[in-house]
């Protein structure tokens, strides 16, 4: 079933003279995970912005095409609306926080507020997520005394506290350390075999290929491609879009180590090792 569609989608921030998302169109099934990639400024977070309502409904500009959030079309419903499907994380967790909260704890407790949980179960989602991303310890502490890896998990928890049908999130690794990283795919992960539906802005290409159903390439506000990991990783073309393929299909692909019976090459650890084996054979 279609979670998410994305068409013809064109979008200008107020006194920009460019597109920043340039006719993109995509869709989304349910409990996929989609990661999107593309260097600097390529529009990844003006997408995930769209795909919440925050543009047109908060930066206004000309906006053009259809997203729909599980049927829902986000230029005619209000962020309120939107908000009860799909939940975002933004790529700095400074802006996220409410700034009145003074624990970790009330933080992640006022999204539930918002949207009405009873008290008995909002204890019980608040103390899964605390677990869930390791901030049990400081959950009396002030959001602001956090450092930026803790600040990033709190952030995550408290969209995830929520339990949308869909999750947006951009760059949500980029304060943390390996380690963070790695729980953070862990915990979408699980939040992907419960059928949610996610989509990832993000650098870290070995972590996509790992995790990654589809990926949506973009360059200068267009769709360059979307496909299967293996496919865009595979790609002649890709470091001119400014994304380098994961470690391990550099080293394939300049070994000419495509996988058995197709033309594509390895994008994880388990796969390059697979190839390279049968090379030495
Ligand atoms: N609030 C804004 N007002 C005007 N222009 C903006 C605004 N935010 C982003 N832009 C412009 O829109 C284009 C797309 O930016 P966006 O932040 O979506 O890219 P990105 O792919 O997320 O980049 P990064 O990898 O640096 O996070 C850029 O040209 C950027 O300068
Ligand atoms: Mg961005």
């Amino acid at each position: 079933m279609k979670k998410l569609a994305v068409e013809g989608l064109k979008y200008k921030y107020p006194q920009s003279e460019s597109l920043a998302l340039d006719n993109i169109s995509f869709t989304v099934n349910e409990g996929e995970f989609i990661g999107i990639i593309g260097r600097n400024s390529a529009g990844k977070s003006t997408l995930c912005q769209a795909l919440v309502g925050l543009v047109p409904h908060f930066y206004k500009g000309a906006y053009g095409g259809k997203v729909l959030v599980d049927g829902l079309e986000v230029k005619t419903h209000s962020i309120a609306d939107i908000a009860l499907k799909v939940g975002m994380v933004f790529q700095n967790p400074f802006t996220q926080v409410t700034g009145s909260k003074m624990s970790v704890y009330e933080e992640i407790a006022f999204g539930l507020e918002n949207i009405g949980v009873p008290r008995s179960e909002m204890v019980q989602r608040i103390d899964e997520v605390l677990k869930m991303f390791k901030i049990e310890h400081v959950k009396d502490h002030n959001p602001f005394d956090l450092s930026g890896g803790q600040m990033q998990r709190m952030a995550i928890a408290s969209i995830i506290a929520m339990r949308p049908e869909i999750i947006v999130l951009d760059e949500p690794t980029s304060q943390l350390d390996p380690g963070g990283s790695e729980e953070v795919f862990q915990a979408v992960q699980s939040l992907k075999k419960q059928g949610i539906t996610i989509i990832m802005a993000e650098h870290k290409m070995e972590k996509l290929a790992q995790y990654c159903d589809r990926i949506l390439l973009l360059d200068n506000g267009k769709a360059v491609d979307y496909d299967t990991p293996e496919k865009i990783f595979s790609r002649d073309d890709l470091e001119s879009y400014g994304v380098a393929a994961p470690v391990y299909t550099k080293v394939c692909k300049a070994l000419g180590a495509k996988k058995q019976g197709t033309n594509t090459y390895p994008v994880t650890l388990e796969e390059a090792e697979a190839v390279l084996k049968e090379i030495r054979r």
